[in-house]
């Protein structure tokens, strides 16, 4: 992946729109190759979240999930954990509150959660999120899968780890872009919003 970064100077949806335009082409590479380009996934991670009547909130953080892979990213990223959940969280919290933030925050460790209470979940793993696991740290031990479990918006967390894993379908028609950013902007002026008839959920890609 090739990785492109707005000025900061840029108003954070602006810089969104323009991570989005410049990173999301791409598709991971090596061991993280994932059959979706960036943007795809976002999309469709967005599209299942909305399909499960989640919040505003939760949809946008569906959207925003692995904007840290478009920032700052690891060397020799095949072998180590990028913490890519982490890198975009600076930026974030200048316009998302914890309804956003800690739902991303946690999407990685939801995935080591989920492994360890739930049997048939790692076989649902793409090859790139399990060989990922691996460098996150694998199954929780008892003492965090509690502490986990305790945590503010882990709930949140664990279902959009199960969106994130099944956002990656070649070819699955979705809302543009544009939609969930416009919804993005009206989570961060906290404002209400009645999506379908404001933005236009048939402004399909
Ligand atoms: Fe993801």
């Amino acid at each position: 992946m090739n990785f492109n970064l707005p000025p900061p100077s840029m108003d954070i949806l602006d810089q969104l729109t323009e991570l989005f335009h410049l990173n999301g082409h791409t598709v991971y590479e090596g061991r993280r190759e994932e059959p979706v380009t960036a943007l795809a996934h976002a999309l469709q991670c967005a599209q299942l979240a909305e399909w499960a009547e989640a919040p505003h909130t939760l949809v946008v953080a569906a959207l925003l999930h692995d904007v840290g892979h478009f920032i700052a990213p690891a060397r020799g990223a095949d072998a180590i954990d990028d913490v890519h959940e982490l890198r975009a969280l600076g930026l974030l919290a200048t316009a998302f509150g914890p309804e956003v933030i800690e739902p991303i925050r946690l999407h990685v460790q939801a995935k080591r959660f989920l492994v360890t209470v739930d049997a048939r979940y790692a076989a649902t793993l793409s090859p790139a999120s399990a060989h990922t696991l691996s460098l996150q740290g694998g199954a929780m031990s008892p003492d965090e899968v509690h502490l986990f479990e305790i945590l503010p918006y882990s709930a949140q967390a664990v279902a959009l780890r199960r969106w994130d894993d099944l956002a990656k379908q070649p070819g699955r028609r979705t809302p543009t872009l544009g939609y969930y950013l416009s919804l993005a902007e009206t989570v961060r002026r906290g404002q209400p919003l009645d999506t379908r008839k404001a933005i236009g959920a048939s402004d399909v890609a």
